[in-house]
């Protein structure tokens, strides 16, 4: 998240104005899309989200921590469905899969209204690319080639460009709202798995060799200090170097490639919201009797929804804004 909130502020200088901030939030978040898929554990950011909700956790982000806590306990109070008393893993990953679902559809409904506004049946690529990116056409090749943090608008024009074609089933070159959901959230369609293996891929593949490196997997979550050795490393970078030898790399040629890459980030099997509530719970249950009372919840607020006791909170406040 870090890392995105970087990448947009860096870009808003160097292209102020244009395009406008809806899109540029957007394609943002087309680079961090597949962060849903990793670094689960080593990122508050994505537990507030799948906690309350993307944009949810952006408001909790904001408030102080009494008023945080408090609404904490009224969220509390709803994710209990049976009333008694406890939240279950079960109660707690229902409740993920019903906060990641409303987000989605409402993110959905608010970008096909705007790239749709005429209410039809389906959005052109054509259409599409004239409202994103259409400000490319008044550029100079040397502005397009402006290099801002390793990447480009011409690339996200590309990525978008083959993503829309992942989407689009019935190939006519146009989506309808089914398929603009896949292109919009793609982690959300197995039918889009293959893309986001190669989103992710480009995304940690820095020296573009087309395969991830020991180096690349650590530094894509892992930034270490200056003069910081290889020996000072916190634990949990240890065990993901480990993990990278052991499991992920599996014919032990030193690199991840495409395959290997997929069942890393996109195990068949893998119940994403179950996880996190295996985590949330595992994290909070301080007498271990595998289920969560409110006072439980509420000595780990941080946990679940954050406060703005941070540099980073007011960081994204302030993001928020533009
Ligand atoms: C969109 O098109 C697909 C086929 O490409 C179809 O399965 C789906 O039902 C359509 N959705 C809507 C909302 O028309």
């Amino acid at each position: 998240m870090l890392t995105t909130l970087y990448i947009s502020l860096a870009i808003t200088a160097v292209f102020a104005g244009v395009p406008n901030p809806e899109d540029t939030k957007r394609m943002m978040d087309h680079l961090s899309d597949a962060e849903h898929y990793r670094n689960e554990h080593h990122n508050k950011q994505f537990d507030h989200d799948a906690f309350l909700g993307e944009d949810q956790a952006k408001t909790f982000d904001q408030l102080p921590p009494e008023e945080s806590k408090r609404r904490l306990g009224m969220i509390v109070d709803e994710i209990d469905s049976d009333k008694d008393g406890y939240v279950t893993p079960v109660e707690l990953k229902d409740w993920i899969r019903y906060t990641q679902k409303r987000y989605i559809e409402e993110d959905v409904e608010r970008h096909w209204k705007q790239h749709n506004p005429e209410n039809t049946d389906v959005v052109t690529w054509e259409a599409y690319r004239k409202n994103v990116y259409g400000f490319m056409d008044e550029m100079s090749p040397n502005e397009l080639k402006a290099n801002t943090e390793g990447f480009t608008y011409s690339n996200l024009l590309k990525r978008d460009r083959r993503r829309w074609h992942y989407a689009d089933a019935d190939q006519d070159d146009a989506l309808n709202r089914t398929e603009f959901a896949s292109f919009l959230h793609p982690e959300d369609h197995t039918g889009m798995r293959d893309v986001v293996v190669l989103e992710t891929l480009e995304d940690i593949d820095k020296d573009k060799d087309g395969k991830v490196s020991l180096e690349e997997y650590i530094g894509d979550m892992y930034k270490p200090e200056e003069g910081e050795s290889v020996d000072d490393e916190p634990d949990w970078v240890k065990q993901e170097r480990e993990q990278f030898t052991g499991y992920r790399d599996l014919n032990k040629d030193g690199f991840m490639d495409e395959h290997e890459v997929k069942d890393w980030i996109a195990p068949p099997e893998f119940d994403h919201a179950e996880a996190e509530a295996k985590h949330l719970v595992f994290e909070a249950d301080s007498d271990a009797d595998e289920k969560l009372t409110k006072e439980e919840i509420l000595d780990k607020y941080d946990l679940f929804v954050g406060s703005q006791a941070t540099d980073f909170g007011e960081a994204l406040a302030r993001h928020d804004e533009f």
